[in-house]
């Protein structure tokens, strides 16, 4: 890192940011938010850094979930306290399945900025710019709404806090106390539709029952009453990323502070552009999203980048192939970090490779489609002796009709009902729970076809 500045990133090629046409409010936004304290502090990047890196050697599973856009509008403490609920119910189904702790990283408190594949968009003949996310500009059809407008990253930073803060009472405050996170699940699977999950669930409870038994219950046990949850977003909009970077007094390392976890998106990871110039200078874990169109050989330059130390933990490769391709693609790229030696955690964003339009007209995703590509994720793992780390969904707490499929089945004829995304589609908490329950067969079967190889 040496000399880099948190300023480096200006003298590279910028995709994906907007143009602000008022130069002095842009600046009067920067130099108050670089007044502002961090978000999120040095320690607990750190310390998450050493979970990823659990969870690279196969020690913990990683589950990054939530909003693809945090939006304005839905912020609520019912919105956040649902996800960061079935987010809970997830992670407990998977720590059974995989019998390690599972890591939870929420696309939260800071998801506000997106790519977008057309730098326009056209509606009966009328072009304008594309929406970016409510950081910067408004969805609604108007040239006025498109503008993008500093004063947002403002609003972005106080919703952000308060999201966080909201979660670090959820986390300790016995919200996140086991039992009551199993009670939820089985109001899930006692539904009659959800059955064939019902067995797991019940194996679940047996567990929790002999704990008690045995006398591991609440008052004795501080870790079954209280969690870990960290926030992570796509560090796209990087004036607001450098307004919040500090220079970390204990370890002399720079901070991005505005979440535990930033990522690199599929669009903005040129390895001599900006967002890898910023990226690379902070110490916070980095997510590298890994696209059917990155090549072996800009892997290896970006893995030198954005980790020239081979830290553990440092790196997460977010592959997002698409159900069908991972067989194309992922083994490529293990090759690659093989030839490398380098350290990486391997996980399988599910959702960005299977958006279709529905028959209705909707944007989607198929239940089926997004489990499949995490069972290809398992099998080239299985097949390639390396480790399946984790998995990242577009997810809500909420009963939306975004994806397709899943036990209470949403239909193409479903999506308008209750069709809220800012931008992707979602699954909703029944489908993600759901999900949780495929995943968590997945890694069971996984360790037992280990443990048989390795004759325990
Ligand atoms: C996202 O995670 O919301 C996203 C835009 O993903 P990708 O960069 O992989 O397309
Ligand atoms: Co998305």
């Amino acid at each position: 890192m040496g000399t880099w500045k948190k300023t480096d990133w200006r003298n590279k090629q910028r995709v994906q940011m907007p143009d602000y046409l008022d130069q002095d409010a842009l600046n009067a936004v920067e130099a108050r938010l670089s007044s502002y304290p961090p978000l999120v502090f040095a320690g607990e990047a750190r310390r998450l850094k050493e979970q990823l890196g659990a969870a690279s050697r196969g020690e913990a599973f990683l589950l990054q979930g939530g909003d693809c856009a945090e939006s304005f509008e839905e912020f609520s403490a019912d919105g956040i306290r649902d996800t960061f609920k079935v987010m809970l119910q997830m992670a407990m189904v998977l720590t059974y399945g995989a019998k390690v702790p599972v890591v939870k990283v929420g696309r939260m408190a800071g998801q506000f900025a997106k790519p977008r594949s057309a730098p326009t968009e056209t509606i009966d003949g009328v072009e304008l710019p594309s929406f970016r996310g409510d950081i910067i500009n408004e969805l609604a059809f108007t040239p006025e709404a498109r503008i993008p407008q500093p004063e947002k990253m403002l609003r972005a930073y106080t919703q952000a806090a308060a999201t966080l803060n909201l979660v670090r009472a959820f986390s300790t405050g016995g919200y996140a106390d086991v039992h009551q996170v199993h009670q939820w699940t089985l109001g899930f699977t006692n539904a009659p539709e959800a059955e064939k999950y019902r067995e797991l669930a019940v194996r679940i409870s047996d567990t929790l029952d002999f704990m008690k038994a045995a006398g591991v219950n609440q008052e004795t046990a501080h870790t079954l009453q209280s969690v870990d949850f960290y926030t992570s977003h796509e560090a796209l909009l990087l004036e607001y990323e450098e307004a919040l970077c500090r220079l970390d007094s204990t370890s002399g390392k720079w901070l991005a502070g505005s979440g535990h976890m930033i990522w690199i998106g599929d669009r903005t990871r040129q390895p001599d552009g900006a967002h890898v110039e910023f990226c690379r200078g902070v110490q916070n874990p980095i997510g590298l999203k890994c696209g059917p169109t990155t090549t072996a050989d800009d892997l290896k330059v970006l893995m030198n980048k954005l980790n020239p130390e081979n830290e553990a933990g440092r790196l997460t490769l977010i592959a997002r192939f698409g159900a069908g391709s991972v067989g194309e693609h992922l083994p490529r790229l293990i090759k690659a970090v093989k030839e490398e030696g380098a350290n990486v955690l391997w996980t399988c964003d599910a959702m960005h490779g299977n958006t279709i339009k529905s028959s209705t007209g909707f944007k989607t995703r198929p239940f089926e489609s997004v489990l499949r590509e995490v069972k290809e994720f398992f099998a080239v793992h299985n097949a390639e002796g390396t480790i399946p780390g984790g998995v990242h969904f577009e997810m809500t707490g909420s009963d939306v009709t975004e994806c397709t499929g899943g036990v209470r089945a949403v239909t193409d004829e479903d999506l308008s009902s209750r069709y809220h995304t800012a931008c992707d589609p979602r699954l909703n908490a029944s489908q993600s729970l759901e999900l949780a329950f495929l995943v968590s067969e997945e890694l069971t079967a996984r360790r037992t076809a280990l443990q048989a190889a390795s004759g325990q």
